[in-house]
This record gives C-alpha cells, structure tokens and sequence, in this order.
C-alpha cells in the first residue's frame, strides 16, 4: 500500500504577516485545496495523512467536505520545524503502508505522473526525490556581498517533492536524524545519515513552491496552463 504525507502545519513566515498562503487562491482556489487534489486523484496512493497546526483541524475538514475529497485521509499535528512535522505524520501512517510519498502542502502542481515516478523508484531503489537541475549559474559567497567562488552547475540539482520512500527507510533515517539530534531541511538529507542511496527523479513539468509572494502569478500560469492540465 502507498499512502501520502501532505505537509501543512507551517507558518508561511516568508510570504508576509497576516496571510496564510496554504489558503491563499490561485486558479480558483486555495493552493492547499490543489495539492490535496492531485494526491486524491493519483491512482497510485491509497491513503493520505495530512499534517496540521493545531487548531486548523476543522478548517482542513471543511476544506474536503467543500472539494469532495473521496480518498481516505487522517489529520495529524504538526511540530515546530518541518521535520518535526514529518515524524508526526509518520507515526500515523497505517501499519499496511510500504512506501509513503512525502509531499509539501506549498507545491501545488506536482502531477500525478510524478508521484507515480518517484513511487516507482523509491520501490526499487529504497528513497526517491522529485527534482530538476540547475539552470541558473551558481556563486557562492563568504559574506553575502561579493563572490567568493564559481560552482560547477553540472553537478547540482534543486530539490523538490514528492519525496519517496520505503517506510522502514524513512523510519529509520529520521530515528537516526532525532538520536543526533540534527536539523535537516528536507526529508532525503536524512537518508544520507544511514548511508541510504536517494534516486533523482526530474518531472516533465514545473513543480515550484509558493514561498515568497511574487511566487504565486507563475504557479497561478502554470495551474491553469494546458500542459499541466493534461499532465495530472
Ligand atoms: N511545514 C510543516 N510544518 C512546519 C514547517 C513547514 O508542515 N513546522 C510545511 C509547510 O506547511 C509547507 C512545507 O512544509 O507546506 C514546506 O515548507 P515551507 O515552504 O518552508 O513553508 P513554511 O515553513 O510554512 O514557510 P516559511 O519557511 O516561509 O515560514
Ligand atoms: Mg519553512
């Protein structure tokens, strides 16, 4: 059995005071409301767990009696970091589940054709990301003013989710991550810690994150975009 871990328990800091952005519409409706789509309707995940503030539960209860959403869901609490969020929510998985996609509430074009990727490779190889390579020329700087150093571009890629994984691995991965004590901003950095390999998997169509104001015009283009449409 496959089952999602849709993140949606953080503050939404970078987008400004007083705004929710999991709330905020974009093509008609709320960002939350499209991701939640699109893991209801991939035929590949059988159960979601979606992780909450406290507090929200009711409105997160309105929001799929409001869309219809069929597909069987659980609302957990989330934690203070994202990682804390994630344990939450893997804690609450049901006891049948191999693989569990983990995905932010924030992304809200991921296609089904992805998640099926991801779930397909996190089945053969243990651990799967959704991501794409860089395309922007990279700089690091020492003091946030001046270049320091080129850095190569060929070798990197941006991270995005669904991030895919055999339970036992994920489990294992963030006990290891809490016994050390370790923050991790995203879920495969913990893989690293027990020496478990993560499959890279680029997706046909963009899939970014509402973060940052300017953010939603482009994600409000792409959701209403063709390609993405056909792509679900
Ligand atoms: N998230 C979560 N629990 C947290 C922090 C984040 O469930 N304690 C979720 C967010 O709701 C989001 C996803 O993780 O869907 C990705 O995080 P991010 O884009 O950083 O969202 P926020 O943490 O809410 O935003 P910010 O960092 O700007 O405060
Ligand atoms: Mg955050």
């Amino acid at each position: 059995m496959n089952s999602a871990i849709i993140v949606a328990a953080g503050k939404g800091t970078r987008m400004g005071p007083g705004v929710d952005k999991l709330f905020l519409e974009v093509a008609g409706r709320p960002v939350l409301a499209h991701t939640w789509q699109r893991f209801n309707d991939a035929s590949c995940i059988d159960d979601l767990v979606i992780v909450v503030r406290d507090g929200m539960q009711t409105v997160f209860q309105e929001l799929a009696a409001q869309f219809k959403f069929t597909k069987p869901f659980q609302l957990v609490s989330g934690g203070v970091e994202r990682q804390d969020s994630v344990w939450n929510g893997l804690a609450a998985l049901p006891a049948t589940t191999e693989i569990v996609a983990i995905q932010d509430a924030a992304r809200p074009c991921t296609s089904e054709r992805l998640i099926a990727d991801t779930i397909a490779a996190a089945r053969e190889m243990g651990a799967a990301v959704a991501g794409q390579p860089v395309t922007d020329t990279i700089k690091e700087t020492a003091d946030g003013k001046t270049i320091s150093r080129n850095v190569d571009r060929t070798r990197l890629w941006s991270m995005q989710t669904p991030q895919t994984f055999r339970v036992d691995v994920i489990r294992r991965a963030f006990a290891e991550m809490r016994r050390r004590g370790l923050a991790v901003t995203d879920d495969t950095a913990a893989c690293e810690l027990i020496g478990q390999p993560v499959r890279l998997v680029a997706g046909a169509t963009a899939n970014p994150k509402v973060t940052l104001p300017g953010d939603l015009i482009v994600i409000e283009a792409l959701l209403r975009s063709a390609s993405l449409v056909g792509s679900a």
